[in-house]
C-alpha cells in the first residue's frame, strides 16, 4: 500500500472522521491529510499538498479499503472543498440526472461532516451551500424533478438526510414555493434530523426493533434539533426539526400538535421523510419500490388522517411528473 511511512502520527481515533472511500474523487482533497486505520491504529495515507491521484484510487480499491479518515480539525477544509465542487457542478449546463446524483453525493459528504463536527461555522457553511442550491433550483426547475430518480441507496443517516433534502427541495419547488420559503425548505430539510447527533450510535444504528426506552431516546432528536438550531441562530429552520414527526390527528411527537398547528414546511419535509424511510435500504427489512411506498403511505397515513390528502396527491404528481 502507498502508506506514508515517513510520518510520525500522534493522533487518536476519536480525532478522526470516517468517510467512504468513494467520496474521494480524482484531483480532490488537495489540502487534506488522509488517514487509514490499520489494525486499530491511524496511519497517514496521503499528506496535504497533493491531490488524490489515479494511483491512490486504484491502490485503495485493490486493497479493499472502503473507509478513509480525515482530522476533525480539518473538517472545515473538507466542507470548503464540497462548497467549491457543488458550485462548479451547478454551473455545468445542461443539468442532467448525473449532475443531480453528484449533488446528492456531495450533500451526503456534507452531512457526514456536519454530524461529526456540528460547529456553528460548519452549519453556516452548510447553510451557504444549500442556499446556492435553492437558487439553482429556481434557475433550473429540471433539477427539482430529477431528485426523485437520483436518490442514493444505503443505510447511513447521512444518506437519509441527503435524500430527504433533495426530495423536499424538489417537492417544495413543485408546490410553487419560491425564494425565502423555498430556501427555508431546502436548507431546513438538510437540518431536519440534526438532533440525531445526540442520539447514541448503538441506538441510531440498531438493526431491528427498538425498546420503548430506546424509542423515547430517538424521539428526542426533534427537540434536540430545535434547541441546537435555535442556539446557533438558525431559528427559521428550527420548526422543521421540531415538528416533522407531528401528525394531523395529534398522534405524533413531540407535542401532539393537530392539523392547523403544524407548520406547512414541516408537513412538506415529513412526507419526503416517510417516503425516504420506506424506500431506503435498512438492514432489518426489505425496502419498498416507489409505487408500493406510495400505497403504504396512503394506507397507513393518509386514510388514517395523519397526513394531508391534498399534500399526498401533490407528492404523487411530483414524483411521477417527469417519469418517462
Ligand atoms: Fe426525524
Ligand atoms: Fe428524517
Amino acid at each position: 500500500m502507498m502508506i506514508d511511512k515517513t510520518a510520525i502520527i500522534h493522533i487518536e481515533l476519536d480525532q478522526l472522521i470516517p468517510l467512504k472511500t468513494d467520496e474521494l474523487s480524482l484531483g480532490t482533497a488537495k489540502d487534506l491529510n488522509i488517514y487509514l486505520v490499520l489494525e486499530g491504529k491511524p496511519v497517514l495515507y496521503k499528506r496535504a499538498g497533493i491531490p488524490i491521484t489515479e494511483e491512490h484510487i486504484k491502490d485503495l480499491k485493490d486493497n479493499e479499503i472502503d473507509t478513509i479518515y480525515i482530522k476533525k480539525t480539518e473538517c472545515k477544509l473538507f466542507i470548503q472543498e464540497i462548497e467549491r465542487e457543488i458550485a462548479t457542478l451547478l454551473d455545468n449546463k445542461p443539468i442532467c440526472l448525473e449532475t443531480v446524483k453528484r449533488w446528492i453525493d456531495k450533500i451526503f459528504s456534507l452531512s457526514e461532516a456536519i454530524l461529526s463536527v456540528p460547529t456553528k461555522e460548519n452549519l453556516k457553511a452548510a447553510q451557504r451551500i444549500t442556499k446556492d442550491i435553492s437558487e439553482a433550483i429556481e434557475n433550473n426547475p429540471e433539477i427539482a424533478y430529477l431528485t426523485a430518480f437520483a436518490l442514493k441507496k444505503d443505510i447511513a443517516t447521512s444518506i437519509h438526510i441527503a435524500n430527504v433534502h433533495a426530495l423536499s427541495s424538489g417537492f417544495a419547488y413543485h408546490l410553487g414555493l419560491r425564494k425565502e420559503k423555498l430556501e427555508t425548505i431546502v436548507t431546513g430539510s438538510f437540518f431536519h434530523d440534526i438532533g440525531k447527533i445526540k442520539v447514541p450510535d448503538h441506538i441510531l444504528k440498531k438493526p431491528g426493533k427498538l425498546t420503548d426506552t430506546e424509542y423515547e431516546m430517538i424521539k428526542k432528536h426533534t427537540t434536540w434539533g430545535y434547541y441546537l438550531l435555535n442556539k446557533m441562530s438558525f431559528r427559521k429552520y428550527a420548526p422543521i426539526a421540531l415538528y416533522h414527526h407531528e401528525f394531523l390527528d395529534g398522534t405524533g411527537y413531540p407535542e401532539g400538535l393537530k392539523n392547523g398547528e403544524i407548520p406547512e414546511e414541516a408537513k412538506i419535509v415529513q412526507i419526503c421523510d416517510i417516503y425516504e424511510a420506506i424506500t431506503g435500504i435498512r438492514p432489518y427489512r426489505d425496502s419498498e419500490p416507489p409505487f408500493s411506498a406510495l400505497t403504504t403511505i396512503k394506507e397507513n397515513f393518509v386514510i388514517k388522517g395523519k397526513i394531508d390528502k391534498n399534500l399526498y396527491k401533490e407528492f404523487v404528481i411530483y414524483l411521477y411528473k417527469n417519469k418517462t
